[in-house]
């Protein structure tokens, strides 16, 4: 039932303030503010590395849980899809915890990926929405996401609640690695906390974001920037408008711009660069500042800071709520699938059920 919504997509994009909270709710202990895992039968505390295996939108998560693990747990991650995963020879080594990230749980690469780890006496972990799948009956520490069905062939909800789920396992995997303190860790979860609200105030954009979409609708290509976490979600955001609305589109690192993808620029370019105010955001202002030099069309999606920094030349702007960065990547989600869904709408294609794509791909 897609209740008031026109598409299962948006009614997904809307519901994310409630699974997002309900999924936070299980791995936060409201009193100790403390994050909590699931009860397991290894110890944690023995991990050295980590592996984040994936497909799709699901390996932008493991993207941005390389940062969140590196950052918080000081611990070496390895993230790849999991197609090129099984197929090449990987090195696996003692004290890894291999972890899978699917809505389906029957993806059928990351699910010979997962086999294959365990096979090779891998502790697995696995971030799955579908709590009776295979891989979730596989995993040795299922972390199921609470998104509910998720319908729409293009993943939102999941996604999110995805990366909720994820910044849990960093978040504990620092704490048992001595990287956090008490107090460090209740900051962070106060943050995560703030997030569903944090999500609200991005949804209130739709309207503007759906008026700014007869100025993509006509592009032939569209690219996508963004710089630390954000880079991920510049690739997610040109996944999602490709498979939407069938508009070519890629992600790039700002930094990698002017290492070839410059050269695509010119005035039927739109270029979404997604950086939120903080240290990274000069860096990606001086990309996007080139590829206006050469006629690019910047749609800006900042905040308020950020905005009245870098915000004067673009042809739109998006307005995002001030969030610390770690939180940044959930709520910048937001504006970036409400981007797809309204250039896929202003273009009248079949936003549920894009052409040639199925819900879980259950062949290799
Ligand atoms: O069910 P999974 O999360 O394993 O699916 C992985 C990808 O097929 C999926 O994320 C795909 O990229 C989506 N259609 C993206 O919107």
């Amino acid at each position: 039932d897609k209740g008031n919504h026109r598409h299962f997509m948006l009614k997904e994009i809307y519901e994310q303030p409630v699974v997002v909270a309900q999924t936070l709710r299980s791995y936060i202990r409201p009193l100790e503010e403390q994050v909590a895992l699931p009860d397991m039968d290894f110890d944690l505390s023995s991990i050295e590395r980590v592996v984040i295996i994936a497909c799709g939108t699901a390996s932008y998560v493991g993207m941005i849980g390389k940062y969140w693990i590196e950052q918080f747990a000081r611990l070496p991650v390895e993230v790849d899809v999991a197609s090129e995963y099984r197929y090449r020879d990987p090195v696996l080594l003692p004290n890894t915890l291999g972890v899978v990230v699917s809505q389906s749980g029957e993806t059928a690469d990351t699910l010979a990926a997962l086999r294959h780890m365990k096979e090779a006496g891998v502790t697995t972990a696995g971030i799955i929405n579908v709590p009776t799948s295979s891989m979730a009956r596989e995993v040795d520490l299922l972390m199921p996401t609470h998104a509910g069905p998720e319908i729409g062939v293009a993943s939102t909800k999941a996604f999110t609640c995805q990366l909720a789920v994820m910044a849990a396992l960093a978040v504990n995997l620092a704490r048992v690695k001595g990287k956090l303190d008490e107090v460090q860790e209740r900051e962070i979860v106060h943050h995560l906390v703030e997030v569903p609200a944090a999500i609200n105030e991005a949804l209130a954009y739709d309207d503007a974001i759906a008026d700014m979409a007869d100025t993509i609708a006509d592009a032939r290509d569209v690219l996508y920037l963004g710089r630390g976490t954000d880079f991920p979600l510049a690739l997610e955001g040109a996944l999602k408008l490709k498979e939407i609305s069938y508009i070519h589109a890629e992600g790039y690192a700002s930094g990698e711009m002017k290492h070839g993808p410059i050269a695509l620029i010119d005035d039927n370019v739109p270029l979404i660069v997604i950086a939120p105010s903080g240290p990274l955001f000069d860096k990606t202002v001086s990309n996007m500042q080139e590829a206006q030099a050469r006629g690019a069309k910047v749609v800006l999606i900042s905040d308020a800071d950020g905005l009245a920094q870098a915000g004067e030349d673009a042809v739109a702007t998006i307005e995002m709520p001030k969030v610390h960065p770690l939180i940044a990547p959930i709520v910048y989600a937001v504006p970036v699938q409400l981007l797809a869904y309204h250039v896929a709408v202003a273009k009248g294609t079949d936003v549920d059920q894009p052409r040639n794509l199925a819900k879980s791909v259950t062949v290799e």
